[in-house]
Order: C-alpha cells, then sequence, then structure tokens
C-alpha cells in the first residue's frame, strides 16, 4: 500500500487531527483525479466531502465554469450550490467522469461499507455512473475487513412498509441477530431518507464479512430492500488521510 509523504500544501487553519486527516484525503484525491478534462463530477456525501468541493473550487473558476457536480443528497446539493458550482442531475448526466465520495470502512480489495449517513442509494447510482469512483476517508477508515471499526452494521435502505419483515429476515435468516431499525437521535422516530425510506443497520460476524460480495446478494434478494451500503469492486482507489500528514493509498 503506497503511502504518500508531504504531497499536499495544506491551507494553516486549526483544524482536528481527524478533520486534517480528511482534509489531506480529499486535497490529494482531487488533485490526481479532478483533471481539466474532467466535465461531469458526482459529488458524495458526508464530512470529508466539504474538502473535495473546497480543492475542486480553489482548481479556479475558469475550469470549473464549464464543469456540471451532480450530488448524491441533500448535503452535496447544498455544497455544490454554496460553492458557486453548476449543479445537475444524473438524469441530464448518465455518465460521469469521475465521482469522490467518503466511505465508514474500506477493505483490502477496496469494497466499502457505506450508508453511515443514510444517503448510500444516491450514492451508488453515482458511483456505478462513473468512470472513476474514488474513495476518501480519514485513516479510521483503512482496514482488513468490513466491520473492524465500523461497528453498527451494514446500512440496509428498506421501504417502509416492508421494515419488520426485513429486519426479522436479517436477524433470523442472514445471521444478524442485533440488526437493528435506525432512528433520529432525538428518537422521535425511525431516520427518513432523502427517498421517504428508512434504514436497518446491520452487524455481521466477520466470518460473513469476509466475503461482502456474497452476503451483499442475498440482502439485496430481500424483498422490500431498497439498496445495501456495500460497496463491492467499485472503487477504483482510495485514499487515507493518516495523523502523521501522509497519505495512504489503496
Ligand atoms: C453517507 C456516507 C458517507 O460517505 C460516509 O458515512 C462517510 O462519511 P464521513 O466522511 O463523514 O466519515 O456513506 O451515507
Amino acid at each position: 500500500m503506497p503511502v504518500l509523504t508531504g504531497a499536499v500544501p495544506i491551507a494553516t487553519t486549526t483544524l482536528s487531527a481527524i478533520e486534517q486527516s480528511k482534509r489531506l484525503a480529499a486535497y490529494t484525491a482531487v488533485d490526481k483525479h479532478i483533471l481539466p478534462e474532467h466535465k461531469v463530477i458526482g459529488i458524495g456525501s458526508g464530512s470529508t466531502v466539504p474538502y473535495v468541493v473546497e480543492r475542486i473550487v480553489a482548481q479556479g473558476r475558469e475550469l470549473n465554469k464549464d464543469r456540471v457536480f451532480i450530488p448524491t443528497g441533500f448535503q452535496s446539493k447544498e455544497l455544490i450550490v454554496m460553492s458557486n458550482l453548476n449543479l445537475g442531475d444524473v438524469d441530464q448526466f448518465p455518465t460521469i467522469d469521475v465521482t469522490i465520495d467518503g466511505a465508514d470502512e474500506v477493505d483490502l480489495d477496496l469494497n466499502c461499507i457505506k450508508g453511515g449517513g443514510a444517503c448510500h442509494l444516491r450514492e451508488k447510482v453515482l458511483a456505478e455512473a462513473a468512470n472513476t469512483f474514488i474513495v476518501v476517508a480519514d485513516y479510521r477508515k483503512n482496514a482488513e475487513y468490513l466491520g473492524t471499526n465500523f461497528t453498527p452494521g451494514v446500512p440496509v435502505e428498506v421501504v417502509p412498509f416492508a421494515y419488520a419483515q426485513v429486519l426479522r429476515k436479517l436477524r433470523d435468516v442472514l445471521g444478524s441477530p442485533n440488526a437493528t431499525l435506525r432512528m433520529a437521535k432525538a428518537k422521535a422516530g425511525p431516520v427518513v431518507t432523502d427517498n421517504s425510506n428508512f434504514v436497518i443497520d446491520a452487524p455481521f460476524s466477520r466470518e460473513i464479512m469476509k466475503d461482502p460480495s456474497t452476503i451483499l446478494a442475498k440482502i439485496k434478494m430481500l424483498t422490500g430492500v431498497v439498496e445495501v451500503g456495500l460497496f463491492c469492486d467499485m472503487a477504483q482507489a482510495a485514499y487515507f488521510g493518516n495523523e502523521d500528514g501522509s497519505v495512504t493509498v489503496k
């Protein structure tokens, strides 16, 4: 796994070590993958992605005026608009040059858990639409196996009518006895996605998570499941900012 050192000049704002690591990963990935010829760019969700947009904005108005940016949800739409970048839709631009997104965890084969922010359906659409899909994250997300540090489980977006049945099948048939419906912070009710669906978090054993494609296929077969936050064989590269200022590239 290559480690880059001193690759990116970083602005001097005081940030926590984790925020600096996110920014380092984001800046390095943008410098490497968002090239002048790229005109349609997918923007993911989460707390690392604002640094992606910050670095793209720094490439200058001249380059960005001919580009269109496709969001994965409400947050990235706001980010694009607030940054005075051109907002587009995947309906208009079904082929994306590069999508950059965060991840909750990435394994040795670049399989990812995504959906910590409940955006994984749209994130997967934009990852699939992209010629190149790049992941950016801080060092805590870099793992040998999925589920090592990210313990809530695999996010499963489900239509509300089917959630109890899907929960039961995840617990009793697919081997996730602690699967739970994701609740809003105040516990006033379930988290509702940008697509008006619910999310179940399903933790699986190490044995099962060693083969994420198999469990992904099984979960997708459950009636009522809209999308699963396992991204298998989708990312071309992942960048992790480290505490010592280096970047690990997978
Ligand atoms: C949202 C996601 C995010 O990309 C993921 O949760 C990572 O977020 P962060 O950059 O805040 O760690 O999948 O659904």
